[in-house]
C-alpha cells in the first residue's frame, strides 16, 4: 500500500478472462479499474484508420501520448484485428514508456486499482499489493472469446480466433520489452475449470489474505 492506496496486478495471456475478473475484483473492493489492454489497442486502431505503419515508433509514440477517452471506449477496439496490430505495436520500447506514464498515474490514484494487462506485475506495478497471474488453457480461451465475439453479432470462426491467441500469445511472451511473464511473486490462477464466479471467490480470498498480511 502506497499512500493509502491500493494496486492489485492481473497479468495474463489474451482471453484469459482477467478482464472480467479484474473488473469484478475492483467493484468489489470499491477500486478504479484500468484495462491496459485497451491503450494498447486504442493507438493499433488510430494507426489502422490512419494508416500509419506499425512500425513508426515516433508516429505511435505521440499518438499513445493523446489518447482520447473516446477512442478508449471504441466498440471496435474489441475487434481481433486491432487486437492482433495492438500486440505488434506493444514491442516497441517509446510507445510502452508514454503507456507507462499514463498506466503508474491511474495505479497511484486514490483510493488505487485494479490493471490488467502483461507486465503489471512485472514493470508497470512491481510494488503492488496482490498480483494475479490469470490463465487458462488456449481451447478454453479460444471458446470463450469466440462465444463472446459471436454474441456481439461479429462474423468469427473458432479456427481463426484460435489461431490469432496462439500467435498473440507467442508474440507477447518472446518481445524483448516487457514480455508476458508471471512475476515471481503473482499468484497462479488457472480458470480453465473455473467459471467466473468461483475465480472471483478465488481471487478475493487471495486479495484479503495479501491485505491483511
Ligand atoms: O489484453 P488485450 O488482449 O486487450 O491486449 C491487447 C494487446 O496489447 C496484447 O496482445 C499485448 C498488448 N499489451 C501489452 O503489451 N501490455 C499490456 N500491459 C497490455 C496489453
Amino acid at each position: 500500500m502506497t499512500n493509502n492506496t491500493i494496486t492489485i496486478a492481473v497479468d495474463g495471456p489474451a482471453a484469459s478472462g482477467k478482464g472480467t475478473l479484474s473488473r469484478r475484483l475492483a467493484r468489489h473492493f470499491g477500486l478504479n479499474y484500468l484495462d491496459t489492454g485497451s491503450l494498447y489497442r486504442a493507438v493499433a486502431l488510430i494507426a489502422l484508420n490512419d494508416n500509419i505503419l506499425l512500425d513508426d515508433e515516433t508516429a505511435l509514440s505521440h499518438v499513445a501520448g493523446s489518447l482520447s477517452d473516446d477512442v478508449l471506449s471504441d466498440p471496435r477496439l474489441r475487434e481481433p484485428g486491432v487486437g492482433e496490430a495492438a500486440s505488434k505495436i506493444a514491442s516497441l520500447i517509446p510507445v510502452r514508456e508514454t503507456l507507462l506514464r499514463y498506466q503508474r498515474d491511474r495505479a497511484e490514484t486514490a483510493p488505487g486499482a485494479v490493471l490488467d494487462g502483461r507486465d503489471i506485475g512485472t514493470v508497470v506495478c512491481p510494488e503492488a499489493d496482490v498480483k494475479l497471474f490469470v490463465t487458462a488453457s488456449s481451447e478454453v480461451r479460444a471458446e470463450r472469446r469466440y462465444k463472446e465475439l459471436l454474441s456481439k453479432g461479429q462474423d468469427v470462426t473458432y479456427d481463426d480466433i484460435f489461431a490469432e491467441i496462439e500467435r498473440r500469445d507467442a508474440r507477447d511472451s518472446s518481445r524483448s520489452a516487457a514480455p508476458l511473464i508471471k512475476a515471481v511473486d503473482a499468484h497462479l490462477l488457472d480458470t480453465t475449470n473455473l467459471d467466473i464466479e468461483r475465480a472471483l471467490d478465488a481471487a478475493v480470498y487471495l486479495v484479503n489474505q495479501a491485505i491483511k498480511a
